[in-house]
């Protein structure tokens, strides 16, 4: 036999085999005769490869897995399987044309009442046609072994949310086609939602938004307590360009080792073993199968941001990787634009593709006690801001902020303030305090005399706020980085910095080979 015949040999004795089981428990599994097709498969924008048909790709995609087709898999214990939940719960099909909203919603309702909270999709495409409710406690496990995917027939309209307060709610290993994750415990304070974790997803859409759908976060939290956003993988395509996750006024978020932005056709960096990108070792192959799958665009960097904060405290934002891509010719809001926090972390990214003028950088304005440290950024910025207290909970100013030993470089824009780390402050009210600048590489590219181009550019506000340290300096050599500032003479300090600072924070720095869009 032939690859793709055995497959489908051995699918259908899986398929006899689960009639059977299936049949014994009658009762579990109302009929589904009941559901109609939400979108039937000719209607779909990117038609699906079924296992073992007439497609004219030729032996090689059909030798290639399908990691969305059922297989015998090993449903973790204590875990209870959408597609055989068991009692009198509706089983979801999975199979990407029926809508599997209510059988999905009444196993978690069920589940978030248990003390077996733990759900389990296997492989396959659930399809909902409304929002999904989190009510309590429950855990939201994708298979490993292949690709569970929710999926939306209209892409970013429908969301998965909490409609009350909630507390320790996970998300891992999840696929979202077009789907909005969201957690607000805004009636109830912080304290009233907290402990949600979303791991190891990928967010990504197969079909075209419309423009307004498109304009909504992949990932939105709101009013939170401590709270975990880690491994996962943001993707949008140039039919939904717009901003990856949004969070406001939520305290101890810690994002780390995600990824905004992809080239899925360039994926092979993913299997380095480098810290952060280790951690996607195992999902090339499935990035690639749903790029082909569905015919995804390879460019999947259209973000306009990655990361909007707004007010927020106890904020860690580490070691991921923001790749946007460069070539989106749209208005740019900044790879993060901070404002308002209190207590952020931002150490450790890798950030590149995003423009080296005023819409790129890292921009961070009104808040205090900010950590900008060892991140490599690759031809943007750093931009300090402060404008006026428009809102209770900005800070008027910056305060206690460090800007430590990060490496930049220069390419497209050398000299320019948004190549280098800047500062502005346009009304003059010098209401700034305790600002360093320590310990920071620039690379300057394709220039003859790099000692000629201003590194640090500090306009208006009060200098003696601003602590520049002789000890940035040049890639390669130690002289201290040339410095441009408004109404006055800019000082290099040479007082060492504060030890508990090069201490504590003594982050590695990541230069990541990853190619280029
Ligand atoms: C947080 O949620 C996880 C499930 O994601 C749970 O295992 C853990 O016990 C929760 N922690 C606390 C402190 O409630
Ligand atoms: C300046 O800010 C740093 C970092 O937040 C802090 O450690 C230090 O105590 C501050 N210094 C003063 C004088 O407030
Ligand atoms: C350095 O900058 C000055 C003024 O900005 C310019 O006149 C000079 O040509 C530059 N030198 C080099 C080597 O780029």
């Amino acid at each position: 036999m032939k690859g793709p015949e055995v497959v489908l040999f051995v699918s259908v004795i899986f398929e006899l085999w689960m009639g059977l089981s299936s049949a014994r428990k009658a009762s579990d599994k109302e009929s589904t005769t009941h559901k109609t097709p939400l979108r039937p498969k000719e209607e779909r924008k990117y038609v699906i490869k079924e296992k073992g048909s007439e497609v004219d790709d030729g032996d090689s995609l059909l030798l290639r897995p399908n990691y969305l087709a059922s297989e015998p898999e090993n449903v973790p214990a204590g875990m209870t399987n959408v597609k055989h939940p068991g009692g009198s719960l509706t089983a979801a099909g999975g199979d990407g044309t029926l809508d599997d909203t209510s059988a999905i919603q009444a196993i978690v309702n069920h589940a978030a009442s248990s003390i077996n909270n733990k759900v389990f999709f296997p492989r396959g495409e659930y399809l909902i046609s409304s929002d999904i409710a989190i009510p309590g406690p429950v855990e939201l496990h994708g298979t490993q072994s292949g690709i569970a995917v929710i999926t939306s027939s209209t892409p970013y309209a429908l969301k998965i949310h909490n409609a009350s307060p909630v507390k320790s709610v996970l998300f891992n290993n999840v696929y979202f086609d077009g789907i909005r994750v969201k957690f607000d415990g805004e009636v109830h304070g912080p304290s009233a939602t907290s402990n949600i974790t979303i791991k190891s997803c990928i967010f990504f859409s197969s079909g075209s938004p419309t423009l307004r759908n498109a304009k909504r976060q992949q990932l939105k939290m709101v009013d939170l307590g401590s709270s975990n956003v880690y491994r996962s993988i943001f993707l949008r395509d140039s039919n939904a360009y717009g901003v990856a996750s949004k969070f406001t006024r939520t305290v101890g978020v810690d994002v780390r080792e995600n990824i905004f932005g992809l080239d899925l056709s360039k994926g092979g960096w993913l299997a380095t073993k480098v810290e952060p990108v280790w951690y996607w070792r195992d999902r090339k192959e499935k990035l690639e199968f749903l790029m082909t799958h569905y015919n995804l665009e390879a460019d999947q960097g259209f973000f306009k941001s990655c990361y909007y904060e707004e007010c927020d405290e106890r904020m860690r934002l580490a070691k991921n990787i923001f790749n946007g891509s460069p070539n989106i010719g749209r208005h740019r809001d900044h790879v993060m634009y901070l404002k308002g926090f209190n207590m952020m972390e931002v150490v450790g990214n890798y950030i590149r593709g995003w423009p080296a003028d005023l819409s790129g950088g890292i921009k961070a304005r009104n808040g205090k006690n900010l950590l900008v440290a060892r991140n490599y950024v690759d031809d943007t910025g750093i931009l300090l801001y402060t404008h006026r207290k428009i809102k209770p909970c900005l800070h008027n100013g910056l305060k206690n902020v460090v800007i430590y030993g990060n490496h930049l470089v220069q390419r497209t824009n050398p000299g320019h303030r948004a190549s280098g780390i800047s500062y502005y402050e346009p009304h003059n009210q010098g209401r700034d305090r305790n600002i360093t600048y320590s310990a920071n590489v620039f690379e300057i590219f394709g220039v003859s005399d790099p000692s000629n181009y201003t590194c640090i550019w500090l306009t208006n506000g009060d200098l003696s706020q601003h602590h520049v340290l002789q000890d940035n300096s040049y890639y390669g050599a130690k002289m201290p980085v040339k410095l441009h500032a408004r109404y006055s003479t800019p000082l290099h300090e040479t007082k060492e910095n504060n030890v508990g600072i090069t201490n504590r924070y003594n982050y590695p720095l990541y230069k990541l080979n990853i190619p280029p869009y």
